[in-house]
């Protein structure tokens, strides 16, 4: 039987579950506590870039089984079941700050009219789930598994492809307690149950642990293959031959394996933070996970001192086309993207920074000097500093050949597939410099050449 749902929080994963569990046919009520992304939401406009969103959202609008409040209350009042989908950001501890989940399992301790299910799809550190159910049998008075169940339904959509990925999961992962909760996640996910989709059931923890240990896996295939690049641009070998050789053996698979400037985005930089202070907590060794998080930093410094010394040694005084600000490809996202450490080393040392994005300029323009809606990595005493640069040399452009316009140098900082085929004539004439650094390895280098240009990748000669 189709649901009464309630989600928590509509940023990219609560927005992408409350449109895909009201087209899997329950009625959904997305909360957030934030009015403009209400009203935007309600009038059928998404407030992210993911392909297809916005055309469902519209779909499940008119079906009137979706609908947007701040109304939390309300909505928890009517709802069967209440996902948490609100932030976990970390602290500076490395540690996820829970209050935003904590706030959540009072206001449903406080809404509590009848047997509900609590399923926790943000990501959260092991034990989590079992201090929002003492938080909620502590405010409420009522008794788990009687009044109320928890569950632990992790989510592992990748941005840029998260309607796909809700759609068609690899698997869905459920951390439950009690044979009736596990009834009604049966009901929300029958859509999925219908096309088998694996399905695995286990307790609370292992459920959380299942997000943090893929999460922090994928962090060290990338970090990895990055350090590999490295190496084989100093002894001369080709990564791409290496990574595409090593990914044809099965155990080891070809994804993850692209080298680049380093991990960013909302996930793995705070996951990988997390779980290993979740390590610190239970006197865990998890140095495997502290040294991926130490060398993706390095790998972002090592990105931006190679444009330099590839520019001669500074940058003062010279203008650089920046192509790419999300942190990957296919979303607007520029959360912990290293485009903004780059941006912000290139102005910091005196550059002129013409930048073009097609989907992330709006965030990127806030993010980047410290004032974004999803808060950023910029060091707070050099702030101003950036934020006067910016000003004055920092320029968005309207695409990536107004970006190119008097540029003595390229970089490419995200993988979007307009840079793959950059026409390199049009490119010469605008450039005033021949240098290009593709720092994601989407070039060929051959046709680089061949127009005349300095051509710098990742871990190829
Ligand atoms: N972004 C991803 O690709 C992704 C993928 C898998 C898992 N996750 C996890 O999902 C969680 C959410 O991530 P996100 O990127 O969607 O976060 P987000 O910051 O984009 O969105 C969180 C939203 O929750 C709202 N909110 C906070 N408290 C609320 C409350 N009490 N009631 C209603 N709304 C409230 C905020 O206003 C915000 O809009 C995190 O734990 C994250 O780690 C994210």
């Amino acid at each position: 039987m189709a649901k009464n749902i309630t989600v928590l929080g509509t940023g990219y994963v609560g927005l992408v579950s409350s449109v895909g569990l009201a087209d899997f046919g329950n009625t959904v009520t997305g909360v957030d506590l934030r009015t403009d992304i209400v009203d935007t939401l309600n009038g059928g406009r998404s407030t992210i870039y993911e392909i297809g969103l916005e055309e469902y959202l519209q779909r499940d609008l008119e079906s009137g089984r979706l609908s947007f409040t701040t109304d939390g209350d309300a909505a928890i009042a009517d709802a069967d079941i209440v996902f948490f989908a609100v932030g976990t950001p970390p602290k500076a501890d490395g540690h996820a700050d829970l209050s935003q989940i904590e706030a959540a399992a009072r206001q449903v301790a406080a809404n509590l009219t009848g047997y509900k299910v609590v399923v926790t799809k943000s990501t959260v550190p092991v034990g989590t789930n079992r201090r929002v159910q003492n938080i909620i049998a502590e405010a409420s008075g009522k008794t788990p598994g009687t009044h109320f169940s928890v569950v632990s339904n992790p989510e592992f959509l990748r941005e840029g492809k998260a309607v796909q990925d809700f759609f068609h999961p690899d698997r869905i992962v459920i951390g439950y307690e009690d044979d009736r909760a596990r009834e009604y996640m049966e009901d929300v996910y029958r859509a999925l149950y219908l096309i088998q989709t694996p399905f695995v059931w286990c307790n609370l923890e292992t459920a959380e642990l299942i997000k943090y240990a893929s999460n922090a896996f994928l962090a060290t295939k990338i970090t990895f293959i990055n350090q590999m690049a490295n190496l084989a641009e100093a002894a001369g070998a080709d990564i791409h031959q290496i990574a595409k050789s090593m990914g044809m053996d099965g155990r080891i698979s070809p994804k993850f394996l692209h080298p680049g400037p380093g991990y960013g985005g909302s996930c793995f930089p705070k996951d990988t933070k997390a779980v290993a202070a979740t390590g610190d907590e239970y006197g865990v060794d998890m140095s495997v996970i502290k040294a991926v998080i130490e060398a993706n930093d390095h790998q972002k410094v090592i990105t931006a001192g190679k444009l330099m010394r590839l520019m001669g040694g500074s940058v003062s005084g010279r203008t650089v086309a920046v192509l790419g600000l999300a942190f990957k490809a296919e979303t607007d996202d520029v959360r912990e993207s290293p485009a903004i450490d780059i941006v912000q080393e290139l102005l910091r040392e005196g550059a002129t920074v013409r930048a073009f994005d097609p989907e992330a300029m709006d965030n990127f323009k806030t993010a980047v000097v410290g004032e974004g809606p999803f808060g950023n990595n910029l060091n707070s005493d050099l702030q101003e500093q950036i934020a006067e640069a910016a000003a004055s040399r920092l320029h968005y452009c309207s695409d990536e050949f107004d970006a190119l316009t008097g540029a003595d140098a390229l970089i490419i900082v995200t993988e979007w597939n307009a840079f793959r085929n950059l026409d390199m004539d049009r490119a010469a004439d605008a450039m005033s410099g021949r240098l290009i650094f593709d720092a994601r390895n989407v070039l060929d280098p051959e046709r680089a050449r061949e127009k005349g240009f300095t051509y710098a990748g990742v871990g190829r000669v």
